[in-house]
């Protein structure tokens, strides 16, 4: 069964002073946590098991956030990561809790929207053998691990932040990986910035003819929250198409209940815990129209 990971680590510090009392990952992205948009994504990819990996501050406070996952029919861990040590870092963490199963990892400030999502995860779920990173087109490459692809669709080269980028093809923070991957983790070497790199991870996969790319295309937004800025930004769009639609983006009780991993009974005893909020009334709507 492949298991899922949320790395929410970090020092959040292109934020500060609004992280200093609480991680970025836990702040709002409008109406909810900017944790739940990455939770809902693996979700959608079918993974129920998943660990979120935080820093030791804040590793208690998504516990109290989320729980142990039961309400919403899954399973939810949590590990600490002491330093931040690079994405690559908690494979090593999440050791014990993949137990030789395949992994998806996604990182924690990540907010992906677009329809025919889930069939892009349904193609990176259904390789047994590799690994799956996920291309977006920016016009800011330098500021992300970049690859190159191939007229036929497959990767031909990573970089790492190049000063000059051999393609404007972000790799998002979404990967998912067969069995390989802690042992793969294990074999790199900290970088110049001292961090297990993930572009390093992909490298290896990439040099075994192992690493497929699936292109977002420009149907998709794909966001991050890492400065002010890009918060509020993100905070508009999700407002803006929520309000039009009437629809939730990220709402991951939403997407339990649609997964059919709880019906609409337990569905309305969340949104109970949620007696007058917009996000509370949301789920009593989708549980009174589309109780079964
Ligand atoms: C990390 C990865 C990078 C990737 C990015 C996506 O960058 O190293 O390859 O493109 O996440 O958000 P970092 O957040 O460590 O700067």
């Amino acid at each position: 069964m492949r298991k899922g990971i949320v790395l929410a680590g970090g020092s959040g510090s292109r934020l500060q002073p609004i992280t200093l009392p609480v991680c970025k990952q836990l702040l709002p992205i409008y109406d909810k946590p900017l944790v739940y948009y990455g939770l809902s994504v693996l979700m959608l990819a079918g993974i129920r098991q998943i660990m979120v990996i935080s820093t030791p501050a804040d590793t208690p406070r998504f516990r109290a956030l989320l729980g142990d996952g039961i309400s919403l029919g899954m399973q939810l861990s949590y590990a600490a990561q002491a330093e931040p040590k690079g994405i690559a870092q908690a494979f090593l963490i999440a050791e014990a809790f993949l137990a030789g199963d395949p992994a998806a990892l996604i990182l924690g400030d990540n907010i992906f929207f677009g329809g025919g999502l889930s069939e892009h995860l349904r193609n990176a779920v259904g390789r047994k053998a590799g690994a799956s990173i996920f291309a977006y087109r920016v016009s800011d490459p330098e500021r992300y691990g970049v690859v190159q692809i191939a007229a036929g669709g497959h990767a031909l080269n990573l970089e790492e932040k190049p000063r000059s980028p051999k393609s404007d093809f972000a790799v998002t923070g979404l990967y998912f990986y067969d069995n390989q991957v802690v042992e793969v983790a294990r074999s790199i070497r900290p970088s110049e910035r001292g961090e297990l790199e993930i572009t390093d991870v992909n490298k290896h996969y990439l040099e075994r003819g192992l690493l497929n790319v699936e292109v977002l295309g420009r149907g998709f937004a794909w966001l991050d929250a890492g400065t002010e800025r890009s918060m509020l930004d993100a905070a508009n769009f999700v407002a803006t198409v929520e309000q039009r639609q009437g629809l939730r983006i990220g709402c991951i009780e939403e997407v339990a209940f649609r997964m059919g991993w709880i019906d609409g009974d337990q569905l309305l005893r969340l949104a109970a815990a949620y007696p007058t909020s917009g996000y509370g009334n949301y789920l009593r709507q989708i549980a009174n129209r589309e109780k079964v």
